[in-house]
């Protein structure tokens, strides 16, 4: 009797188990550890003897880990890394970009005098020494990126690549006492990136002036935006966002004719939108948000054709909101909360576009303070809102606030029902083996 009883109790506990562990969420496996070794010794002797390109040149390569048992030069490369020219009887690089690189990888400076051909070198996720570059590079250098590599330069070591066009410096500590100190001799540049530097300093009074690009972003600079800057008429990318910047913005900030995107976000910068920026016609981005800007919102912006993207949010404007509805409704980004005193008139704009501010009284003053993302709000505004079938917002909210318990009811409900079946099971087997 006893024997199949005992054997019955262990089936159906490890059935209970397995069931058990069946419905946790599988853990994931251990991660298989990776070679951390670095790679075998790259290309036969042979296979580089095809290859077109210099031979100094592929020594080089093979001395910062970059496989060359391929030839090099053919397109396109592994990882796009290289480039070549198309000079006889060798082949030199022009373009390199080396990244993700391991931490057995060191510039040298008999690799980079090899590599003085290059025009391009780009540098992405490489925890590498910045070294001192040899004359011959530093002239033929017309683009430097450094992103996320190099984990601190100097201004004074940038400043000498005076022949780049294009400079891309981000992620990186840049130490230096203003942009200055780093601009002051680049007069061919025409796109400038220095951004999430911890740069520190003033804009530079002086910028040369065929810049098209210009990312300053997420820096601490200080100060005003100076006249340098609007007088770039090529300039059509302004970035100036995360930084202390202060003042107002200048009206000659419309000088800046060929402008598409411009953020001057998450500064100090005070005073109104000024019109101005009714000449720009081409602006597609505006980004002013998290500023202390104060003013209404200049009517002229719903006449920029272009227009996608509008962000104002987190200022002190204030006003009756200038824009209709199909207006919003052919912008991609459209952002304007966070401004207390700012109002949108209920006769043209419905409260379904949850603007983040509460609609006006009939003197153009906010009714109350901001509608909180709550569902009293959401109330209210159903309640005196007519002209729309204002049916999803708030509901939508009361189900997903369901969703939670049901998921819950609905597992304890299945291991109820498991261990009734489970014990059902138990008790018409024992009595099928007596
Ligand atoms: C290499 O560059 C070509 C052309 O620019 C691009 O289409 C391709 O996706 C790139 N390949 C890699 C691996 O980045
Ligand atoms: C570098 O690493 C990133 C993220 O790990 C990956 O997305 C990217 O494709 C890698 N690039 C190269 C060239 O290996
Ligand atoms: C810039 O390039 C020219 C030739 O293209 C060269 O004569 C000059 O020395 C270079 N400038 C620097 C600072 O290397
Ligand atoms: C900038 O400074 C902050 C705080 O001092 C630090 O957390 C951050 O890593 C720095 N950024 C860079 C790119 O070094
Ligand atoms: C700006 O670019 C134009 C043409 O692209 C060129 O003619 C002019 O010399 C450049 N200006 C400066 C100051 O380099
Ligand atoms: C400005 O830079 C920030 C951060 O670097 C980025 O998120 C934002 O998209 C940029 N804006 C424009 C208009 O380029
Ligand atoms: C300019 O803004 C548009 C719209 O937001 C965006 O798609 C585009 O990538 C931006 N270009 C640059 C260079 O920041
Ligand atoms: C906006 O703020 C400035 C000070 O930053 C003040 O002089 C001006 O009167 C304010 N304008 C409005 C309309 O509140
Ligand atoms: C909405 O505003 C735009 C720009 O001010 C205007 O061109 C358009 O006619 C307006 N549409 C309606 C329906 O009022
Ligand atoms: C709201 O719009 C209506 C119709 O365009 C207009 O008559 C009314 O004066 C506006 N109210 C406010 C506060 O601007």
């Amino acid at each position: 009797m006893k024997p199949p009883l005992q054997l019955l109790f262990i089936l159906i506990l490890f059935f209970f188990f397995s069931t058990i562990t069946i419905s946790s969420p599988s853990l994931p496996l251990p991660p298989t550890p990776s070679p951390t070794s670095p790679p075998s010794t790259p290309s036969s002797p042979s296979s580089s003897s095809k290859s077109t390109l210099d031979p100094k040149q592929i020594t080089a390569l093979q001395s910062l880990n970059i496989p060359t048992s391929k030839d090099p030069c053919s397109q396109p490369s592994f990882h796009n890394a290289t480039l070549c020219d198309s000079s006889k009887p060798f082949r030199h690089l022009i373009s390199l970009t080396l990244s993700n690189c391991s931490s057995y990888v060191s510039l040298s400076f008999t690799a980079l005098k090899s590599l003085s051909t290059l025009h391009s070198l780009n540098l992405i996720n490489c925890p590498i020494s910045p070294i001192h570059f040899p004359q011959e590079l530093i002239s033929s250098l017309t683009s430097f990126t450094c992103i996320n590599s190099f984990h601190k330069i100097s201004g004074v070591w940038l400043s000498q690549l005076q022949n780049l066009t294009d400079l891309t410096v981000s992620n990186v500590q840049v130490k230096a006492s203003g942009p200055y100190v780093i601009l002051s001799h680049m007069n061919y540049l025409k796109s400038l990136t220095i951004s999430h530097a911890n740069l520190t300093g003033f804009l530079p009074g002086h910028i040369h002036s065929n810049l098209t690009h210009f990312d300053f972003s997420g820096n601490q600079l200080k100060g005003n935006i100076p006249f340098s800057i609007t007088m770039l008429d090529s300039l059509e990318s302004l970035n100036l966002s995360s930084n202390l910047l202060t003042g107002e913005i200048p009206s000659s900030i419309g000088d800046l004719i060929s402008l598409k995107n411009i953020s001057l976000a998450s500064n100090l910068f005070s005073g109104s939108i000024p019109d101005s920026f009714s000449a720009v016609p081409g602006l597609v981005h505006l980004d002013l948000s998290s500023n202390q800007l104060n003013g209404s919102i200049p009517k002229f912006i719903s006449q920029m054709k272009n227009i996608k993207y509008l962000n104002l949010a987190n200022n002190n404007l204030g006003g009756v909101v200038p824009f209709n509805l199909s207006f919003i409704k052919g912008l991609e980004v459209f952002k304007i909360g966070g401004n207390s005193n700012l109002c949108y008139n209920r006769s043209v704009l419905s409260s379904k576009l949850k603007l983040g501010i509460s609609h006006c009284d009939k003197y153009g003053m906010p009714v109350s303070p901001p509608p909180a993302k709550d569902s009293s709000a959401d109330d209210s505004s159903d309640d005196d809102y007519d002209d729309s079938d204002d049916d999803g917002g708030g509901r939508k909210h009361k189900k997903d606030q369901h969703h939670g318990p049901n998921k819950f009811v609905l597992g304890v409900a299945i291991a109820l029902s498991s261990i009734v079946f489970l014990i059902v099971f138990l008790i018409v087997c024992s009595k099928c083996c007596r």
